[in-house]
């Protein structure tokens, strides 16, 4: 199959493009390293440095069977500050993105949503039928994605599915978690555990949570990659889909902060500071639609599991 990865630069699109040419496809990656890695540019594919959203370039790849778009601003905070921006790049750079698709005749298109469009939910864990309130113009604008892709789906115009991932984390030897700037719990950990920071701070232990620091839902990288080229083949039989990508199972921060030291064998200073805004208490996953749409099994995602092989390559990146 033909594919198109938007953002393949980045932490989730390098490690799913490895993977479908690791199963024979013939994939482009496409990517304007805003925020990627000129690294993760992909082994085994043609990699084009340009925007999503340029119709022109897009159109000038010529078919694509598939597409799979990650490509997007991701720091809720910034999109506060910047919703402007957000609303430009995730959502009529998509947009632009998806008219010169469909006018090359793409059929399948599976798209980066996120948790955030949920915001903020006292119930868990949160299954796909719970009402979507975005509390970030970023959460708001994978809803908005999400919204038009059902347009399209349901007028005929190609076949989608929305994943809405909770914590990505983990890692290939390959391919680190490395954002810019990094805004992740355990690559942020990682450098109070080399000294490259000299604590670790975190927002708040005052949260409705077991021990006060806020939960949320772990998913190895490699189990993500897995759910895309599900997603890309169970389109086949399926017009439309959106699904919950994490495991049920919700982590602490002081239970990931422990979970490092732990792998690392060092200690840091943890300082406990106010709550950030937005900031949800608890963000767990019901994954029983993608489990049994997808027959999606998430093997790697133990925190054990996810904690030691981030380590692994964390260790591999040169600052
Ligand atoms: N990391 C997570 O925990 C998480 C959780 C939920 C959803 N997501 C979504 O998954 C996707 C990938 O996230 P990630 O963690 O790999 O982030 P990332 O920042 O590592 O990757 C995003 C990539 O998109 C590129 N990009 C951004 N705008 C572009 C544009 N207009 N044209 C071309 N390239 C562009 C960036 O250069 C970068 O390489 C994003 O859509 C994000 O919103 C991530």
């Amino acid at each position: 199959m033909r594919v198109l990865v938007t953002g393949a630069a980045g932490f989730i699109g390098s490690t799913t493009t490895a993977l479908l040419v690791a199963q024979g496809h013939d994939v482009t990656g496409l990517d304007n390293l805003v925020s990627g890695r000129a690294q993760n540019a992909p082994v085994g594919a043609a990699f084009v440095v340009g925007d999503c959203g340029d119709v022109e370039l897009v159109r000038s790849l010529g078919h694509f069977d598939a597409c799979v778009h990650f490509a997007a601003r991701i720091e809720p905070g910034e999109s506060m500050k910047f919703p402007e921006v957000f609303f430009s790049n995730n959502v009529a750079s998509s947009f632009r993105l998806l008219e010169a698709l469909v006018t090359t005749g793409v059929e399948r298109f599976v798209f980066s949503s996120s948790c955030a469009v949920y915001g903020d939910q006292v119930a868990m864990p949160i299954d796909e039928q719970r009402t979507t309130s975005p509390h970030s113009p970023y959460g708001q604008s994978k809803r908005m994605v999400e919204e038009g892709l059902e347009w399209l789906v349901k007028q005929g115009r190609l076949k989608a599915a929305s994943l809405r991932y909770f914590n990505a984390a983990g890692a290939t030897l390959a391919h680190p978690e490395r954002h810019n700037p990094e805004i992740h719990l355990i690559p942020i950990a990682f450098d109070a555990a080399m000294g490259k920071r000299d604590c670790l701070e975190v927002f708040g232990d005052d949260y409705p949570t077991p021990d006060g620091t806020c939960v949320r839902d772990y998913v190895h990288v490699s189990d993500l990659a897995d759910a895309h080229v599900l997603a890309i083949e169970a389109l086949e039989s399926t017009d439309g889909l959106t699904l919950n990508l994490g495991t049920g199972v919700g982590s602490s921060n002081r239970e990931v902060i422990e979970m490092v030291k732990l792998v690392t064998g060092r200690d840091f200073e943890v300082r406990y500071v106010q709550r950030r805004p937005g900031d949800p208490a608890a963000a767990v996953a019901s994954n029983d639609r993608a489990r049994s749409l997808l027959s999606w099994n998430p093997t790697r995602s133990a925190l054990a599991t996810i904690v030691s092989d981030a380590w692994a390559a964390h260790q591999t990146l040169k600052f």
